[in-house]
């Protein structure tokens, strides 16, 4: 009998092709709803990209989303990488420096880096990154649409190091595409932008924790304000919010594969899938999580000061809000309907650290609550 080729096995088969891949690495494939440290996560070292690593793989990732833990050892530069498509880096602990160029030959770029920093490396450019620091490892979080693009081929060397070239858009902005990244207030940009709140626009962000101008988010309650991050040329987006001491946000739900990291703060989040289980997410700087697929999930801020989550989004197709506002209303749980028991463990949680919730009592009651503009320690 003939042998089933590979595109009818891939029919019946759940395993993605990106996910074949990955094991294919036989470094460590962390699973789950959320990594508690990405600066002390297992990882094991990678022989051909010179470094100790590992991926994460959380529920809710699957199929979609590609994040990766890379540690650089004290002083030293990784090999060189061409990667075919466009990589968040973030950077969890440690300084260092990231050198990017098209092809041989070509202008080289450098800059440099810190904790919390967070940059795009475009698709098809060749990269290597450095540890300045001589006496502890760098580690960073790697963050791209890798398993989508695999479905459709599924090579990698099509992936990696490929001659293929791109245009030279580093090259060609003359030394500012790594400039700090800017507000860009879309009265001032056009009428291509009229319409859209202001939002973070560069490639290159120095500090996560360090941004404050951020806008009101007052539909998701707890006095939140965000920025939305975008990438010039790039799908790849993300946003922050930033949240009061002592307060939690609304409920929501929304598509698979986004993965949010801490830059600051500390707290826990519930994650549940409607009328299921719920799930929690304990977090502090540098934790990681992703909220499953149309899974509700709720941040609560237990600490002392205002905490940042940062959420990087993967493409549109994936966003998954509704389209209708009577749909919309689905996907978020106003205050005064939500399950008592999320409000109980609050108040019990903040008991532990003698401390008292800041919630005020007529969020519970009024559904048209307004929170007041700087309302709670920030
Ligand atoms: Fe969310």
């Amino acid at each position: 009998m003939a042998k089933a080729p590979k595109s009818a096995r891939a029919m019946w088969s759940k395993v993605f092709s990106y996910d074949e891949w990955m094991e294919s690495i036989g470094i460590p494939i962390h699973k789950g709803f959320y990594i508690e440290d990405v600066r002390t996560l297992e990882l094991e070292w990678w022989e051909e990209r010179q470094c100790k690593s590992a991926f994460i793989q959380l529920m809710g990732q699957e199929g979609v989303s590609s994040a990766r833990v890379t540690e650089i050892p004290p002083g030293k530069t990784l090999p060189p990488i061409k990667f075919a498509l466009d990589e968040i880096i973030y950077v969890a602990d440690g300084r260092g420096l990231t050198t990017v160029w098209q092809a041989e030959g070509r202008p080289k770029k450098t800059f440099e880096w810190q904790s919390h920093s967070l940059f795009l490396i475009p698709h098809n450019y060749s990269h290597q990154l450095s540890n300045m620091q001589g006496d502890k490892p760098v580690r960073l979080l790697h963050y791209s649409y890798l398993p989508l693009a695999m479905s459709a081929i599924q090579e990698s060397a099509f992936f990696f190091n490929n001659p293929y070239q791109s245009p030279d858009v580093v090259a060609e902005q003359d030394g500012e595409f790594y400039s700090e990244a800017k507000l860009v207030h879309p009265s001032s940009g056009g009428d291509e932008l009229l319409g859209l709140r202001a939002f973070w626009y560069g490639n290159f962000f120095p500090d996560m924790r360090a941004w404050d101008k951020l806008d009101a988010n007052v539909k998701r309650g707890a006095g939140g304000k965000s920025v939305f991050i975008q990438f010039p040329n790039s799908e790849l987006s993300a946003h922050m919010s930033v949240f009061a001491s002592q307060t939690y946000k609304k409920a929501h739900r929304h598509g698979p594969g986004r993965v949010i990291i801490i830059p600051s703060g500390e707290g826990y989040s519930i994650m549940w899938e409607e009328g299921k289980e719920k799930i929690v997410v304990p977090w502090h700087e540098c934790s990681l999580f992703v909220p499953p697929n149309r899974w509700f999930h709720q941040h609560f801020n237990a600490g002392a000061k205002s905490a940042r989550y940062l959420a990087l989004h993967p493409p549109m197709q994936f966003h998954g809000h509704a389209e209708k506002v009577e749909d919309r209303a689905k996907d978020q749980i106003e205050y005064p309907d939500e399950d008592p028991w999320i409000r109980e463990k609050f108040v019990a949680e903040l008991e532990k650290r003698g401390v008292k919730s800041l919630m005020p009592d007529e969020a519970y009651s009024n559904r048209e609550y307004e929170w007041s503009k700087g309302m709670g320690k920030q």
